[in-house]
């Protein structure tokens, strides 16, 4: 066993009480399969899956196009403001059992607006849950809306302007959907009237594009945190411009064993990661497609690489250290992290 740890049961039960920050979670992509059938049946919207035991099976990807194309057939479920509400009431709980403390969420407004489901009804069942848990289970949350890459430039103008009144409910801008062939210089405009209005830049890049997709997500959009970033290691220079600026990396060990961005999990890159001075963090992306929250991709990257207690510390740190909360927020979380140790 690694150091600090007298077994595995040893370590699982260190994860579950280590208090953590989620900054990398699709809203979306945390619809389970029971609650897919009770919006279907409430909306009267048909799915092509006969049983829970159906959905889980399709869940089978051999690359991030093959999950995309169920992830935008799921959330066609989603119609009213309660379905959303109840969609991020459902991740909070799991959350809050995890004991994550605070969460940065990305919701696809174009998922939605693209099948006639207006950007307020999202935004505003999302937003009910998120001020409804600070209450409930004392976790805090920023919200990132992302835009779709495989649409137009004009297409996320659009969207922005759309989100001009509810700007005091948006935190950030991020950008995902299929990577390669839809690299960051498509955005670099739309990213710096976001920058403008005062919003914070994350991407996802270096998932399955090449390394320098993460260059232009720095250099064009201006990034403060890349999404996933596992390519990066390609590029020696770039692991030490990141390891250098502290960028943060938000990275999904289970969503990358079932992308097939990695082969095995032992094979993960996130030890390596630590090693090099990168900045990563743990997170679940899309949990009810990737089998698995927050505490889970802990457990499986943990146990595959064997990490450390003080692994597990620095991941936890980073994820704090890593969010878009203020320095006093930042510390009070540190200090809880430093009595748990
Ligand atoms: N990558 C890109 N787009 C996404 C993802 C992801 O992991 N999850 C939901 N949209
Ligand atoms: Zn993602």
């Amino acid at each position: 066993m690694a150091d600090g740890f007298a077994s595995a049961q040893d370590r699982a039960t260190f994860i579950a009480g280590l208090p953590k920050a989620e900054l990398h979670l699709h809203i979306e992509g945390s619809l389970e399969p029971e609650l897919m059938f009770e919006l279907a049946q409430r909306n009267n919207v048909a799915i092509p899956f006969a049983t829970v035991e159906d959905v889980r099976a399709a869940y089978a990807f051999s690359n991030l196009q093959d999950f995309l194309d169920i992830y935008y057939q799921g959330m066609g479920v989603l119609r009213t403001e309660q379905d959303f509400h109840d969609l991020t009431a459902a991740y909070l709980a799991r959350a809050h059992a995890d004991n994550v403390r605070h969460v940065e969420i990305f919701f696809d407004p174009q998922g939605h607006t693209e099948r006639g489901v207006a950007f307020a009804t999202a935004i505003g069942g999302i937003t009910r849950a998120l001020d409804a848990a600070k209450t409930q289970h004392g976790i805090s949350s920023r919200l990132i809306m992302c835009f779709l890459r495989h649409l137009s430039e004009a297409d996320a103008e659009a969207t922005l302007d759309q989100a001009l009144p509810h700007l005091d409910r948006i935190d950030g801008v991020g950008l995902d959907s299929s990577e390669v062939g839809h690299p960051p210089s498509k955005f670099e405009r739309v990213f710096a009237r976001a920058r403008g209005l005062g919003l914070r830049i994350v991407a996802h890049a270096g998932e399955e594009g090449p390394p320098d997709y993460v260059h232009q997500a720095l250099d064009l959009l201006k990034v403060d945190r890349i999404d996933h970033g596992n390519r990066s290691l390609e590029d020696a220079a770039l692991v030490a411009r990141l390891a250098d600026q502290g960028m943060c990396l938000t990275v999904c060990p289970l969503s990358n064993l079932k992308l097939c961005v990695v082969d095995d999990m032992a094979a993960h890159p996130l030890k390596t990661m630590l090693d090099a001075g990168l900045h990563a963090t743990v997170n679940s992306d899309d949990p009810s497609y990737f089998g698995g929250y927050v505490n889970a991709n802990y457990l499986a990257v943990a146990d595959a690489l064997d990490l450390s207690k003080a692994d597990l510390l620095t991941l936890a740190r980073n994820s704090f250290t890593g969010s878009f909360l203020d320095a006093g927020d930042k510390a009070r979380h540190l200090a809880a992290i430093d009595a748990y140790a």
